[in-house]
């Protein structure tokens, strides 16, 4: 008998990239492939990688950089590149590198087995389409091994809103919504599995209509109904398909979390329309006032840019405004970069020390508000769902309902469990407390 081939995956980018992963580790395992977390000793090493700024894209040639003298050392040894990078450059990166053995778009996973006996043939090994099919009913979730409390779901794929400097429209595809049904089924296995938190996952994950017309308020309150399953969250957002129904929502279902995440980009109109991102500031603020009547304690999550071409200073403290007239419990803020093939590619960048001063500035401010939030915590009392263990012996990590990362000192039966938390004191991205009675 020859000994199990060795498997290791390496992630980038947002969380349908880690569930992705999660999903290819579990196809492959099934058809006998044996996941290694070193890929030294790894028959096939598969980066899955990001797009979406210039850095994440090039840490991939570096990585493979490192990866060739082991692949020279290990005869056989196989190198394939997934994710958007995949998608967006193609057999170009077998150019750019070739040690690189086969190259798979994120629509394509289901067609990894076929691909990989293809690379180990030494064929050429490229798969970029976007299939009709759905790719998760043909990648199994994984069988025993750990219990997830918290597990991702994916509902939706792809993007048609065309802001100006995002690639993900181009290596996601076009917005595709899985039918219900399909979606249900897969969430009552996660539940019978351990599942007691499911994250459903979009690029737009609001715009979400399955072929016979279920939006994702209509899709969340069924979900609601599975008995065992505790709490509900969705991730991304965009503010143009928040509608009145899932809005009504966060004051109805007590399973669906106080949490949004809901990138606005930039407070400036001027700049918002330069990113073709079709609302105002005022649009925003209007949203965020109606969310919050329906549900006063939501934390409200954001994605920022700056120094997109053409923002001045002024448009800068627009930005800056309308941070300070959310009050963000968490964000993410990014120096825009600029990505090839995409509308603002081509338009005059900023000094990159002007840029650079604004971003210290806005992230200055995103800190701030950050730290009050997980300060206005310290003292209340509030449900945890228990996910692993901690850092030290004897304590466990669960997350509060608004997402933060909660550590308390208690036996690692609770993961799985929620169970009521004093909170005692605020880290910096974190809550620390003890189990309540
Ligand atoms: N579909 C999601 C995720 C998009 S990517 C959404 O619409 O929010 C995540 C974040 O990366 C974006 O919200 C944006 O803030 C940032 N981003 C995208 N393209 C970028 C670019 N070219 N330069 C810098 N940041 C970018
Ligand atoms: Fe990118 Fe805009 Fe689509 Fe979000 S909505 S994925 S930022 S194009
Ligand atoms: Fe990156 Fe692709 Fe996600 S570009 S952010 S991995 S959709």
């Amino acid at each position: 008998m020859t000994a199990p081939k060795k498997l290791h995956i390496r992630t980038w980018g947002c969380q349908m990239n880690v569930h992705d992963s999660e999903r290819m580790e579990a196809a492959l395992s099934a058809g006998g492939w044996q996941v290694t977390d070193r890929a030294e000793e790894a028959d096939l090493v598969l980066l899955n990688t990001c797009h979406i700024r210039e850095k994440a894209a090039e840490k991939v040639y570096s990585e493979l950089g490192r990866l060739k003298p082991l692949k020279a050392a290990r005869p056989g040894m196989l190198i394939g590149v997934a994710g958007c990078v995949a998608q967006a450059e193609g057999a170009e990166i077998m150019r750019r590198q070739p040690a690189v053995d086969l190259v798979v778009g994120p629509q394509s996973y289901h067609r990894l087995p076929e691909l990989i006996a293809r690379a180990a043939r030494g064929e050429a090994a490229v798969d970029t389409e976007f299939p009709a099919e759905d790719k998760f009913d043909h990648l199994p979730r994984p069988r025993g091994g750990r219990r997830q409390p918290a597990a991702f779901l994916t509902v939706q794929e792809g993007c048609d809103k065309f802001c100006a400097f995002c690639v993900v429209p181009y290596t996601r595809g076009a917005e595709v919504s899985r039918p219900a049904a399909r979606v249900i089924a897969e969430a009552r296995d996660l539940v019978a599995r351990g599942a007691v938190e499911i994250t459903l996952l979009g690029q737009n994950v609001n715009a979400y209509r399955d072929p016979d017309g279920v939006t994702l308020a209509a899709l969340i309150r069924r979900l609601a109904g599975i008995e065992g399953l505790a709490r509900i969250r969705y991730t991304t957002s965009h503010p143009n398909d928040m509608d009145d129904e899932l809005i009504a929502l966060h004051a109805e279902e007590p399973k669906l979390m106080p949490y949004l995440h809901l990138p606005v980009q930039s407070g400036s109109d001027r700049i918002l329309r330069a990113m073709n991102r079709r609302h105002t500031a005022a649009d925003y603020l209007r949203l965020i006032a109606r969310i919050r009547a329906a549900r006063p304690d939501i934390a409200i999550s954001g994605d920022f840019i700056v120094g997109f071409p053409g923002e001045t200073e002024a448009d800068f403290e627009d930005t800056l405004a309308l941070v300070r007239a959310v009050g963000y419990a968490q964000a993410f803020s990014f120096r825009y970069s600029p990505r090839p093939g995409t509308p603002a590619a081509d338009r005059p960048p900023l000094p990159a020390e002007v840029a650079a001063d604004r971003l210290a500035r806005l992230q200055a401010l995103l800190a701030d508000q950050q730290r009050s939030f997980l300060q206005s915590m310290v003292g209340r009392t509030m449900p945890v769902l228990f996910e692993k263990a901690g850092r030290e012996a004897g304590q466990v990590v669960g997350r509060s309902p608004w997402l933060h990362p909660v550590v308390v000192a208690g036996p690692g039966a609770l993961i799985g469990a929620i169970r009521p938390v004093a909170v005692t004191a605020a880290q910096p991205h974190s809550l620390a407390g003890r189990l309540a009675a």
